[in-house]
């Protein structure tokens, strides 16, 4: 019997509700389920002064350090525990903190551009896509950048319209065709969310 960790790939443009389907996934599957965010391996960039780094696009497919994510997802799979990044996006770079997460039989992997990288694809068992009209992901992450993150509004625009919406365009939406299912209204979605749940519950039972 394969007893390697079960992988959930939640994916799905920014403020979708990924964090929120991954936590509700979480409580419902297995509470000491591992949720290993992309934003955890944001490039540290601690090399680039502030005034630049505030500047870079956090929407490309380089701005992360996949390599790492990748190689800590096998370590978890293989039974072997992991120190993973603590990423801030108050000073836009990692803390220099770590977290010890240990292997457990449960590992959601979420971010806007995990369908993207082939090598972080293999390592999932079910791919799931969370689906919310951009107008809407627009209002929830306005909201929370500025309440959460500590953006300016001008900032905010700046940053949306020249990198996080073509950048969703030209990465994020394609990558939806690598899905195993996509869902409609992400967090809010009762019917999905109970599917969903069962039917893990039934692969990893
Ligand atoms: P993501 O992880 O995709 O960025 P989150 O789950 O963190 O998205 O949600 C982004 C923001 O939108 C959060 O502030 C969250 O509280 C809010 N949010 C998520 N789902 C809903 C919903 N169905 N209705 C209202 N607000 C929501
Ligand atoms: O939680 P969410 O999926 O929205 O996180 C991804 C988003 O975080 C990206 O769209 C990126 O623009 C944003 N980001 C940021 N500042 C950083 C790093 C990422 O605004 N320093």
């Amino acid at each position: 019997m394969d007893c390697s960790p079960f992988v959930i790939g939640v994916a799905g443009g920014t403020a979708s509700g990924k964090t929120t389907l991954s936590t509700k996934l979480k409580q419902a599957i297995a509470d000491d389920a591992i949720i290993l965010s992309h934003d955890f391996y944001y490039r540290a960039n601690s090399e680039i002064p502030f005034e630049q780094r505030i500047k870079l696009n956090y929407d490309h497919p380089n701005a992360f350090d996949t390599d790492l994510l990748v190689e800590d997802v096998k370590k978890l799979k293989s039974g072997r525990a992991i120190d993973r990044p603590v990423y801030s996006f108050v000073t836009y770079t990692r803390t220099g903190e770590t977290v010890h997460v240990e292997p457990t039989r449960v590992i959601i992997v979420e971010g806007i551009l995990i369908f993207e990288n082939k090598d972080l694809l293999d390592l999932m068992d079910i791919k799931v896509f969370v689906d919310t009209d951009a107008d809407i992901r627009l209002l929830r992450r306005l909201t929370r950048d500025v309440k959460e993150r500590g953006r300016s509004l001008d900032s905010f625009i700046a940053q949306y319209i020249n990198t996080v919406k073509p950048m969703h365009e030209q990465f994020v939406e394609p990558s939806k065709k690598n899905a195993d299912i996509i869902i409609p209204q992400g967090g809010e979605n009762p019917v999905a969310l109970h599917m969903l749940i069962d039917h893990i519950k039934a692969l990893i039972r």
